[in-house]
């Protein structure tokens, strides 16, 4: 059965998004709202997407009118009964997706498929509580889903043969590369995203670096599209929380319960875009500091290249120098400061109780960086944050969920970033990652911080590379 025609209920952020991908690819859309004033908040955000790509310049007026016209928006969902998908984007309670799994089951034909575009709620639950189980499965979009290029097609124990495969032709049809995986909580992306985000929420807790300067040293040092408190703000903070309480429920790894700063936000409504305060206010970008060239002696120790780039830059090196860099390593004695240089653009900047940062950051902006001054802890805020993740990834592909090549894709598909986990741990190096991840293990105690077997086991084979099959 080929899709023609697709029904989208709840047009919020995501609901709007996905009409907007299905109404582009040439399918007639029927979007559903509980009421008028929702509705009208759904046109509003299909009508502002695409009004700004035409305002870029990336589509024509005429195609914008041509997509609006294959969109018919209702409050009655008895109008879906001759859509041939359903996919479910209403908010993210039980309670809710049951009794409109309900109300699916019985107004939409019998061959129709139904899908549910969950991040956290377990999709088996939802196929089981209709009357056609086999033809329930997940349909899980990116925000914005317009922009990121990855589709989950989550398919249950129960899922009709050809169904997922039929839903992951379709994603090709939109112009999304599909993934398609079991039922397991957080599914592929959320599981691998959420805790790194929800570790940045407890690195800024305990006060290792500011908000501003955790999401510069992952944006602007480790390459990634947003740091992780935008992205939060983008995802929002409710439907971070959510995910969290879910992986915990499945996994009761401590790391996934929801960090205390985000329960705290979403109580006072601060969700996030969406209610237009989160991390961040409305229109407040993150700050840079300016840069101040204050003239310093130096020693490096640990780096002679950036040793080298000082004196040429005209910095004098000193025996008793102003200020002591020990470049990747502790510091511990009066002005000594522990820098860890970060991609191109950021050095991680931490001084030891004795010092003050100061120094250290100037030296840094001279040299093109920016500073982002950190507690010392194990693995300052960049290898904390990636390191887990990326030994989070091994796990997940030894468990034998996913395999590399997906796991990688729906990283860099479903979260813009510029390489997948594999791909990252080969290029940092195998053995780098397991010693950064020995450190972090060695300094928290936290078990899942213990490198992955599959890593040791793949060092110990002399391997740089995890085999492809
Ligand atoms: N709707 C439609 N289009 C949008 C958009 C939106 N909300 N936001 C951005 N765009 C488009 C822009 O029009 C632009 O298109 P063109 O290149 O054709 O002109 C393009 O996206 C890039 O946008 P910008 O230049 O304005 O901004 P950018 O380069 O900073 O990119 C971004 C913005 C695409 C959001 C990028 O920052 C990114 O990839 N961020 C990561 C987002 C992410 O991780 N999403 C997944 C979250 S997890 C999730 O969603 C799952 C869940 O269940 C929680």
């Amino acid at each position: 059965m080929a899709v023609e025609s697709v029904g989208v209920v709840g047009l919020g952020t995501m609901g709007a998004g996905i009409a907007e991908v299905f109404a582009r690819a040439g399918l007639d859309v029927v979007g559903v709202e509980a009421d008028e004033a929702a509705l009208s908040r759904g046109r509003g955000h299909l009508e502002r997407s695409l009004g700004r790509a035409v305002e870029r310049g990336k589509l024509a007026p005429d195609e914008r009118e041509a997509i609006l016209g294959r969109v018919r928006l209702t409050t009655d969902r008895a109008e879906l009964a001759g859509a041939d998908l359903v996919v479910e984007a209403i908010p993210e309670v039980m309670a809710f997706k049951s009794a409109l799994f309900d109300d699916l089951d019985r107004i939409c034909k019998p061959e129709a498929i139904l899908a549910t575009n969950t991040s956290s709620l377990p999709v088996t639950k939802i196929a089981a509580s209709t009357g056609r189980p086999g033809r329930v499965v997940g349909l899980h979009f990116f925000n914005p889903a317009p922009v990121m290029r990855l589709v989950e097609v989550v398919r249950t124990v129960v899922t009709e043969p050809g169904v997922a495969e039929e839903m992951a032709e379709l994603a090709r049809r939109l112009g999304k590369t599909p993934v398609v995986v079991g039922d397991r909580a957080g599914f592929v992306v959320n599981r691998l995203l959420l805790p790194y985000l929800n570790h940045a929420a407890l690195l800024l807790e305990q006060g290792v670096a500011t908000r501003d300067g955790i999401d510069t040293v992952m944006r602007q040092g480790a390459g990634l599209p947003m740091g992780p408190f935008a992205l939060l703000d983008l995802i929002g903070l409710d439907t971070s929380y959510e995910v969290m309480e879910v992986l915990y429920d499945e996994t009761r790894d401590r790391r996934h319960a929801p960090a205390p700063g985000l329960r705290e936000l979403v109580a006072a409504g601060r969700l996030g875009r969406k209610s237009g305060h989160g991390f961040y206010g409305p229109e407040e970008a993150p700050a840079q500091a300016p840069p101040k060239g204050t003239p310093l002696t130096f020693r490096v120790v640990g780096d002679d290249e950036l040793a080298g780039r000082l004196e040429a830059a005209g910095f004098k090196q000193a025996a008793e120098p102003d200020v002591l860099l020990h470049v990747g390593l502790a510091a511990t004695g009066e002005r000594e400061v522990r820098v860890n240089l970060v991609g191109e653009g950021v050095a991680e900047v931490a001084p030891s109780l004795h010092a003050t940062a100061e120094g250290a950051a100037d030296l840094m902006r001279v040299l093109g960086r920016t500073p982002v001054v950190c507690r010392q802890r194990a693995g300052l805020v960049a290898e904390a944050l990636l390191y887990p993740y990326l030994n989070d990834a091994v796990r997940m592909y030894d468990s034998g969920y996913a395999g590399i090549e997906d796991i990688d894709a729906a990283m860099r598909l479903g979260c813009g970033y510029p390489a997948g986990p594999f791909e990252m741990l080969e290029s940092i190096g195998l053995e780098r990652v397991r010693d950064g991840l020995r450190e972090l293990h060695a300094e928290y105690r936290e078990p899942a911080y213990a490198p992955a077997p599959l890593l040791e086991e793949l060092i110990a084979a002399g391997l740089t590379a995890f085999p492809r099959r």
